[in-house]
């Protein structure tokens, strides 16, 4: 295992996550989804050094080259009834976000860029995407037989190591900040900090929803969202008990499930 991962052996035993490490796998989020049907259980976490079939959102690719970033998935298996599981994704776009903090603060980064989540799933540094998570729910009958929550984070990828046509629109940890960060540091960060939202959701959804909200950069622009439907042009008002985005359109309120978001102003 690299040497900045190996911190996750004893983080795991104080804690409720076990670690599955892959030198290499298709992607985190299929290998756990096989597992999950084995019935591996909750808090099982696939992680690897490197993915030749990375998955973003919308059957996207997700660049995942070796030994730079960070690629995870954490299997969960909630209860269908409590939440929207909609709002898993919020959770953990907030744990990441609060996880990246407290290691710029802790290696003193000074100023820190400013890190916001992007409806529904991103976390931006600045106006360049940074992270993405993509969660995939199966079903027994009407309830969740289990979620795997796949986390991708650019920590220490180079701007010359980003492929062209990602260079204007994403970045990482490292061209932000210029430093390189161990990547278990900000996994044990990061998790710790899921554990408590997740937790949250059975407890207190709201503390999620306004948490988010404070940290969101979509909220209260004008936004552009391309939906299954098509698209939806209005002013992002907020968030409903489902995570659904709400836009406030001349035809009146949508709540919508999934898009992609354009922010406008
Ligand atoms: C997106 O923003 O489009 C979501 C990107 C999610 C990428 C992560 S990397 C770990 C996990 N395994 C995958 O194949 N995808 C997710």
């Amino acid at each position: 295992m690299p040497k900045d991962l190996q911190c996750l052996a004893r983080f795991q035993e104080e804690t409720e996550f076990k670690f599955l490490y892959y030198t290499s796998t298709d992607s985190t989020n299929s290998e756990a989804k096989r597992l999950a049907n084995l019935s591996y259980p909750e808090w099982t976490v696939v992680l690897a050094n490197e993915q030749t079939s990375g998955r973003g959102r919308h059957g996207r690719n997700w660049h995942s080259p070796e030994g730079r970033n960070i690629y995870m998935t954490i299997i969960l298996r909630p209860p269908s009834e409590e939440f929207h599981y909609n709002l898993i994704n919020l959770s953990a776009a907030l744990s990441v976000l609060e996880g990246i903090r407290e290691v710029m603060e802790i290696e003193r980064v000074s100023p820190p860029p400013i890190a916001s989540c992007k409806w529904p799933n991103d976390i931006y540094l600045g106006d360049k995407k940074v992270s993405g998570i993509l969660s995939e729910a199966t079903f027994k009958g009407n309830a969740i037989d289990y979620i795997v929550v796949g986390i991708g984070i650019n920590a220490n990828i180079t701007q010359e190591e980003l492929p062209h046509e990602l260079r204007g629109i994403a970045t990482s940890l490292a061209i932000e900040t210029g430093r390189h960060y161990s990547r278990g540091q900000l996994i044990k960060s990061i998790l710790r900090n899921f554990e408590k939202n997740y937790r949250m959701l059975y407890t207190d959804k709201d503390y999620i929803l306004n948490t988010w909200g404070q940290n969101s950069s979509t909220l209260f622009k004008k936004v552009k969202a391309y939906t299954n439907e098509g698209l939806i042009e209005g002013l992002a008002e907020g968030i409903d008990e489902r995570g659904f985005l709400i836009i406030h359109t001349p035809e009146g309120k949508k709540n919508i499930n999934s898009a992609d978001i354009l922010h406008l102003r």
